[in-house]
């Protein structure tokens, strides 16, 4: 049989194993009660337990002793973690459902009859407990670090005391990195009669539902008055809340429940739990199946990869060398850049571990490593598509990139080709790509102006560069926030230059580019419609760029009721209050006139007409501040196609490349 025939089908046996315990997209976990003491799938940390079958989140009675039951805390929360975003680009969606049951004790501290605290689902960015959470912090936080965004916590309470903040005793709440809620529900209200602590023990179900495309979550309830059958989610909400959690949460969080008492006391018990979690990961979503599927699965898995890694290694044998005409390529390339063995690269990255990938983009993957004889650290590309693509890919970046030098590039280091592998090493680059920089959150201090400026100034350079001073003038045709990288002292390294292309006459056939990944809001409105990449079009990125340093939002941000941050900035500048513009994160801290400056720029590389928009070395001068900013008419210009004048013949069509556009955000 063909060798590569039997892989398939190895493959396809492989993905039926699997097809029983995995939903299409999403990870599901049902912790069906009573739960088991021995039960190893929750972390517990804090006073609480597993007992009577139930998880319980402050410790339970266990039906004498009360005293420990006061002033105490804890959590109860599932041992692996969830990616939930990507630094915004990407937020999973996620439902759950829960089973409680809030029991009053017939005994307080003294203070008369009275039940308390409460407690909350929440989404932690760690397995830990903070000290001191007792009492009013319900398990959350405590009196140092309530409201700190540095907690990255979003939870839903179900609070059974009422604070000075609070609008009653038996009220939901959502709460972001505080006890004090964004936003109450009081369960008492007409319509909605739910008692979180009833006279007598009673079950709740609870379900939260979160929409990362439209970022709203909705929270359902079934109360005593609820005539649905247990087990019936009800069809309306009684709290939807707009919530972006890629603001708040670390990028991998863990789901579980937080609980206080105080002087008041009752239990916290979680009697059955439904976890729905969109998947964004792509292996370590794998190893959580993998897991469930254990026995049979794991079994057969091991025997399947065998038999994949028997029929690899006999076909290896059949190709008896590597493709000639990469290598021929290669070594016919100026100053022949250094070859690196796959064995070393294998080492460096711990195999291509998911832990190290640093991003992805412009046809691959890319991974950090440590080449640990030389101490020196280097980022991995490896290219991803199919393998002739990959060829393609890997030829027009190498050539391209091994050529340029600048100190605003990311520089290459060499390449890799063995049995088909096709990777590229780059410089590692400490402090990473822009966007993470701009787009931290809370949590991570946001980016000086100055060095926004010297980043700013030194893209322009590389731009500069790569259109006019290089005798093989190139357009890098992916100009965005998260392609341009930081060395340690924070100066900028354009990189990714998967997409870039040599612009010269004749030479540049390497492959039809298919599904070009453009991104909306850096793509210039004429590519919609010609599909060519021109040095202009790389300037209209650059003008997203510089608006999106100056302003700490991104190119297609909803804003100011725009749909595209430019607008909005046009639209202030109309008004003459341009530097409302300027990222609130800055606090008022930088330079009004440099900020004017910059922002009339990225107006100006964002001209709708093409041959408006100022040329690199027009850029360079006037972000050095030798000239001034050009005239931004109070108006973006409406775009016009096609036009009379025609656009392309005024833009330097000689200088183009075919491009297909497909957007992604
Ligand atoms: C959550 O539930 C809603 C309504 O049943 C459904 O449309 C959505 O796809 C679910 N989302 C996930 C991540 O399971
Ligand atoms: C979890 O899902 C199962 C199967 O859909 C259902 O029987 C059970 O009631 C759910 N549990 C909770 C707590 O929602
Ligand atoms: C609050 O929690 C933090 C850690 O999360 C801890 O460092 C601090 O000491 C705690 N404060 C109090 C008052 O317990
Ligand atoms: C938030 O916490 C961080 C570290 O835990 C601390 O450095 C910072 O000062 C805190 N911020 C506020 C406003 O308390
Ligand atoms: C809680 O709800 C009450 C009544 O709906 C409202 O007056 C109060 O401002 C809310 N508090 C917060 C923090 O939203
Ligand atoms: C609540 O749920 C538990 C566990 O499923 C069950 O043993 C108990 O009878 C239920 N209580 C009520 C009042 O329904
Ligand atoms: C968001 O999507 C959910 C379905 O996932 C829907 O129920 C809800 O109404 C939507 N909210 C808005 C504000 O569009
Ligand atoms: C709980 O803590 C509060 C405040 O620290 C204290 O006043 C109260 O006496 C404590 N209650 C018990 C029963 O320990
Ligand atoms: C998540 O998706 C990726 C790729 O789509 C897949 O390889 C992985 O197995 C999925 N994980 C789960 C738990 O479904
Ligand atoms: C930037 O990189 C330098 C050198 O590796 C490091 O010391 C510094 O902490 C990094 N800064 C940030 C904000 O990551
Ligand atoms: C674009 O600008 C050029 C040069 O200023 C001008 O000749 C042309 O008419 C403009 N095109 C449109 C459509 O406005």
């Amino acid at each position: 049989m063909d060798l590569r025939l039997k892989l398939f089908i190895s493959t396809f046996l492989l993905s039926m194993v699997f097809s029983e315990t995995r939903g299409p997209g999403t990870i599901k976990k049902q912790f069906i009660g009573p739960f088991n003491p021995a039960n190893q799938e929750f972390v517990v940390p804090g006073a609480g337990g597993i007992s009577n079958g139930a998880l319980q989140v402050t410790p339970d009675s266990g039906g004498k002793d009360y005293h420990g039951l006061f002033n105490q805390s804890g959590r109860v929360l599932f041992k692996d973690s969830f990616k939930l975003h990507d630094k915004g680009a990407r937020v999973a969606s996620f439902n759950t459902s829960f089973f409680i049951n809030i029991q009053k004790l017939s005994i307080t501290s003294g203070h008369g009859e009275g039940h308390g605290e409460g407690m909350a689902f929440m989404i932690a960015p760690d397995l830990g407990l903070p000290p001191g959470s007792q009492g009013q912090y319900l398990g959350l936080t405590n009196v140092t670090t309530d409201g700190n965004a540095t907690n990255r916590l979003v939870a839903i309470e179900f609070d059974t005391f009422k604070q000075d903040f609070d609008p009653d005793d038996n009220h939901i709440g959502l709460n972001i990195n505080s006890v004090k809620s964004k936003k109450n529900v009081s369960l008492s209200d007409r319509g909605i009669h739910i008692q979180l602590v009833p006279e007598g023990a009673k079950n709740f179900t609870i379900w939260i539902q979160y929409d990362g495309g439209n970022k709203t979550l909705q929270v359902f309830m079934v109360g005593e008055a609820n005539p649905l059958p247990a087990g019936r989610r009800p069809n309306d909400p009684v709290m939807i809340a707009d919530l972006d959690i890629a603001k708040y949460v670390s990028e991998r969080s863990y789901f579980g429940f937080a609980a206080s008492t105080g002087s008041a006391i009752e239990l916290h018990c979680v009697l059955g739990w439904n976890l729905t979690v969109e998947n964004l990961s792509e292996d370590e979503g794998l190893v959580i199946e993998a897991k469930i599927a254990l026995g049979v699965g794991v079994a057969l898995l091991l025997i399947l990869l065998a038999g994949w890694w028997i029929q690899r290694t006999l076909y290896k044998k059949y190709k008896t060398a590597n493709d000639p005409t990469i290598r021929g390529t290669l070594q016919s390339l100026p100053g022949t850049p250094r070859e690196f063995r796959y064995r070393d690269l294998k080492v460096a990255t711990d195999n291509f571990n998911e832990k190290n990938k640093l991003g992805q983009g412009g046809f691959g993957v890319v991974y950090k490593g440590v080449l640990s004889k030389e101490s020196l650290q280097i980022a991995v590309k490896r290219f991803s598509r199919d393998n002739v693509k990959s060829k393609d890919d890997f030829l027009a970046e190498l050539t391209i990139i091994n050529r340029l030098r600048h100190k605003h590039l990311v520089k290459l280091l060499g390449w890799c080709y063995k049995n088909g592998k096709l990777l590229l090493v780059y410089e590692y680059m400490p402090n990473g790509s822009l966007d993470a920089h701009i787009f931290c959150g809370e949590e991570k201090e946001t980016l000086r102006w100055d060095l926004r400026y010297q980043i700013i100034s030194g893209v322009a350079s590389a731009l500069h560069y790569v259109h006019n001073e290089y005798e093989q003038k190139v357009v890098h045709r992916d100009l965005k926030a998260s392609n341009i990288m930081l060395d340690s002292s924070f100066n900028a390294q354009l990189g990714d230059f998967g997409l870039a292309r040599a612009i010269e006459n004749g030479k540049t056939s390497y492959a039809e580019l298919e599904g070009v990944p453009g991104t909306l809001g850096y793509i210039a409105p004429e590519c919609l419609h010609t599909g060519k990449a021109t040095r202009e079009s790389d300037i209209y990125g650059f003008g997203a760029v510089v608006l999106e340093v100056v302003c700490g939002q991104r190119p297609w941000t909803k804003i100011g009721g725009f749909c595209f941050l430019v607008d909005w900035v046009w639209s202030l500048h109309r008004d003459g209050r341009i530097l409302e513009a300027v990222d609130e994160r800055l606090r008022g801290e930088y330079v009004a006139e440099e900020a004017e400056r910059l922002l009339l720029l990225g107006l100006a590389c964002s001209h709708p007409n093409a041959s408006e928009r100022p040329k690199t070395q027009a850029i360079l001068q006037i972000a050095s501040g030798s000239l001034p900013v050009p005239y931004v008419p109070p108006f973006r210009p409406a775009f016009v196609w096609p036009s009379a004048g025609a656009v392309e013949e005024n833009i330097d069509s000689e200088y183009t490349d075919d491009l297909t556009v497909t957007i992604s955000h």
